[in-house]
């Protein structure tokens, strides 16, 4: 199969001013691809530029924004029409949010707000982008689900949703784009050491102690890329994942026993 070639590549990545996007833009630009970093925190964005000693200045180019914003669709095309590169080669969705908690005790916004950064902010931008992306060279669209985008758990019913929309919405984009010579890649990582849980929509503080056996940004980051350029189709990331992921394929009976236990709905915090 055709491999993706990081070197000489122009990518996009969301939500690259913390955790598993800064490291994926980093990881990019070691290896020789300019990337568009894209994030509303400005100056945990160009921390981004400033965190990078690789060489040549100029890699990581910073769009301030928030993704659920048209007119930060807009400035992403006008700075990919700005490199005179010809097409965009790769795009990472991975900006995304969380929240924990009951379904019942949440406000409508709590789900309104998950959906539109982990699904609609990511369909929407994808289909701007998709003229770019049929110019570039076997170009590539990554995801960043969830194992949660796989097999859902109590107290992030809102999270789930948006990661199964996004899991079914890769898989039939994927389909649709093969013949175009374009990739679909869905990554699917477990908890992993990021500001995500900082950031929790409409969540007591306190429910989101991290879980044990968690993977560091950097590795998650490690094996994202490392997908991108094998052009894989999917992966589930830690030993973790893929038990909770595969379990449930094949138990699922037994998963939903495990899982409506009260005890196990306060403690679930695999994301
Ligand atoms: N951490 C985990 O345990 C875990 C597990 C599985 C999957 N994931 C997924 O991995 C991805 C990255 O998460 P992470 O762990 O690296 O968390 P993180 O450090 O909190 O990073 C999230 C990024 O998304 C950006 N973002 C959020 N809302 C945005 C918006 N409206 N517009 C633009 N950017 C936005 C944030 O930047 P600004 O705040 O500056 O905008 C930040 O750069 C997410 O899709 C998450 O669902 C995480």
């Amino acid at each position: 199969m055709k491999r993706w070639d990081p070197s000489g590549a122009l990518a996009v990545v969301t939500g690259a001013s913390s955790g598993i996007g800064r490291c994926i833009a980093h990881q990019l630009a070691d290896q020789g691809t300019k990337v568009i970093v894209v994030a509303r925190r400005e100056e945990q964005l160009m921390e981004t530029l400033t965190s990078w000693q690789g060489n040549p200045p100029g890699s990581l180019m910073p769009i301030v924004g928030d993704l659920t914003e048209q007119n930060t669709r807009q400035k992403i095309v006008k700075t990919i029409k700005e490199q005179g590169h010809g097409g965009l080669d790769l795009l990472v969705n991975n900006a995304g949010v969380g929240a924990i908690g009951p379904f019942g005790e949440a406000s409508p916004q709590r789900l309104r707000q998950v959906m539109e950064v982990n699904f609609f902010a990511v369909a929407e931008l994808t289909r701007t982008l998709l003229p770019h992306l049929r110019l570039g060279h076997a170009s590539v669209i990554c995801n960043v689900g969830s194992v949660l985008g796989h097999c859902a758990v109590p107290d992030k019913s809102e999270y789930c949703a948006s990661k199964f929309a996004l899991h079914g919405w890769s898989d039939a984009l994927r389909c649709e784009l093969a013949a175009e010579g374009i990739q679909v890649t869905l990554v699917s990582p477990s908890t992993t050491r990021s500001e995500f849980f900082n950031s929790l929509i409409e969540t007591d503080s306190g429910t989101a102690s991290k879980s044990i056996g968690s993977w560091s940004p950097q590795r998650v980051a490690q094996h994202t890329v490392r997908a991108i350029v094998h052009r894989k189709r999917e992966v589930i990331l830690s030993g973790g994942g893929k038990l909770l992921v595969y379990a449930d394929r094949l138990l699922p009976g037994l998963i939903h026993k495990i899982l409506k236990r009260p005890r196990y709905a306060k403690r679930a915090n695999a994301n």
